[in-house]
């Protein structure tokens, strides 16, 4: 086999037994809430992405792809935190213990990010571009402020 193809099958092993190639614990729970919750987090990222990219001039801004994110994130904005059950605190979860410790803090911080993300999408109808990207700002730091709070690093 030439050095490529050692190489593409290197990267298969990888992908087909992705928790053998990170060091990161597997998530044994027979109902998998911490993977769950990961992927809605993911979904967060992946929906604010373009938003933030018009936010920051990188995008052009298209009213209808904007509301549509908007709404999106709105949606998710109430996903995850069912998840956060009180059996939930194991690797590899990234959630600092003061999710279960400080539950009526954990619950403000979801509340400001519902809040931001339904003034976003009620804004994204008809507002103007300057105050959409001031209103995206303010739900960045939502997501941040709670990270801070709750969530380790890496
Ligand atoms: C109320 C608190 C809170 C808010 C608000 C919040 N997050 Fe998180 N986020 C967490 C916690 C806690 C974790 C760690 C979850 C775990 O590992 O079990 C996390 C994890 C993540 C992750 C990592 C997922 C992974 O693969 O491990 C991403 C990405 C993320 N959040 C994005 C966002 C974005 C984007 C927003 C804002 C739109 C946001 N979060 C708002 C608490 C929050």
């Amino acid at each position: 086999m030439n050095f490529s193809g050692s190489r593409i099958l290197l990267l298969l092993t990888c992908v087909l037994t992705l928790p053998a190639c990170n060091d990161e614990a597997q998530d044994t729970h027979p109902d998998q809430p911490v993977t769950h919750r990961r992927q809605l987090f993911k979904q967060f990222t992946r929906t604010l992405e373009p938003m933030g990219m018009v936010a920051r001039d990188r995008l052009p801004f298209n009213r209808t792809e904007f509301l549509a994110s908007a709404r999106d994130l709105q949606q998710l904005a109430g996903k995850p935190w069912s998840l956060f059950t009180p059996d939930s605190n194991y690797p590899p979860t990234h959630a600092k213990p003061e999710v279960w410790l400080k539950p009526f803090e954990f619950k403000a911080a979801q509340q400001a990010l519902q809040d931001k993300a339904s003034a976003l999408a009620a804004l994204a109808r008809e507002g103007s571009l300057d105050d959409l990207k001031a209103a995206v700002n303010d739900l960045q730091r939502s997501c941040k402020s709670c990270h801070d709070q709750f969530r380790n690093d890496s």
